[in-house]
């Protein structure tokens, strides 16, 4: 028998494993304490039964001193589509969960939104020590379409302004919903949506050379919610998702053409998306630049 205090389990239990820190969300066993602080004693009893061998409930505890790491993120953007995808994925995962946009709190409700702290601002204003104190991570979804400049401004600028933020208050990891680039000609590039997303990438990955992680997935698909309305991108995503993987073997020497990935790019689901977000910040050994396929990669690894 074992018995384990003041923990809350994750996933299909194997052997749980004190090793330092467990590397991805969850073939192995995880812990998360129901507390601070960040290094936690585990009581552990243990008893053996055996051929001839009576379980004995009154055998001697062990203490193991272990690094389990309890996580707390900030999202930016918290209540967008792709922000709230993680959001949730990441409370059912036991990790908590802060918001950071202007609107605070969406206008739905949802048992996964009582349990996220929204905290209205706007990057540019926000007061980070309310917001980064004890923060693992800080997962940008931050971004958006207009005119150039603003487009430079909500993609570029605001992540350069969290990114030193964070880097500043000793947050150790940064992960960024960026845009995969489409082979797009370099003159279609240099607008202020992917100029803003490439600045962002470069301040993430060399504030953050160790731990940066930059998703750059194409077209996100799941139920967008608008003013009280569900848009059901995944009629389109998914199937097209599908088809796109069935043609991988006729379509590839497209591939080399300018723009094809505007037509090819497999679209990605925005749970997937969500869950190599919750990946990423559980994994420290999760870093650096993720093209559409590792995206999914790193997804099935928590699916599993
Ligand atoms: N959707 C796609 O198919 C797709 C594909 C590839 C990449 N991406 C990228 O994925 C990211 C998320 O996209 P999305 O579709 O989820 O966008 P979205 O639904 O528009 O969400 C954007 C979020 O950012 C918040 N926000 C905007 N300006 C802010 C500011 N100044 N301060 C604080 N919060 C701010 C918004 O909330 P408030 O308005 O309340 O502030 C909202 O929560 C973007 O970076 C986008 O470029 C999206």
């Amino acid at each position: 028998m074992v018995s384990v205090s003041n923990m809350r389990f994750m996933s299909t239990l194997t052997t749980p494993s004190f090793s330092n820190r467990t590397s991805l969300l969850f073939p192995k066993a995880r812990f998360y304490p129901l507390s601070q602080p960040r290094i936690n004693m585990a009581h552990i009893r243990c008893s053996y039964s055996g051929a001839g061998v009576v379980d004995d409930i009154n055998s001697s505890t062990i203490d193991v001193v272990a690094d389990i790491k309890p996580e707390r993120i900030v999202v930016l953007g918290g209540n967008g589509f792709v922000g709230s995808a993680i959001c949730k994925a990441a409370v059912s995962k036991g990790i908590e969960v802060i918001s950071v946009n202007r609107s605070g709190r969406p206008s739905y409700s949802d048992p996964w939104t009582d349990q996220v702290t929204w905290i209205p601002g706007d990057v540019f204003y926000v007061n980070w020590d309310e917001v980064l104190g004890g923060v693992t991570a800080v997962v940008s979804t931050l971004g958006g379409f207009g005119s150039d400049d603003q487009m430079l401004r909500i993609n570029g600028e605001a992540n350069v302004v969290a990114v030193n933020a964070a880097k500043d208050f000793g947050v150790p990891k940064y992960i960024l919903i960026s845009v995969h680039d489409y082979n797009l000609p370099s003159f279609l590039l240099s607008s202020g949506y992917f100029t803003g997303k490439r600045k962002a990438e470069s301040e993430v990955l060399s504030k953050y050379p160790r731990s940066g992680i930059v998703l750059r997935p194409a077209f996100i698909y799941g139920k967008r919610k608008v003013d009280g309305f569900e848009i059901p991108l995944d009629l389109i995503g998914e199937p097209l998702e599908r088809l796109l993987r069935a043609t991988e073997n006729v379509t590839s020497p497209l591939k080399s053409l300018p723009g094809s990935d505007l037509l090819l790019a497999p679209p990605v689901s925005v749970d997937d998306l969500a869950l190599a977000v919750v990946n990423a910040v559980v994994d420290d050994d999760m870093f650096g630049l993720f093209t559409i396929e590792q995206i999914k990669k790193a997804a099935a690894g928590v699916k599993v």
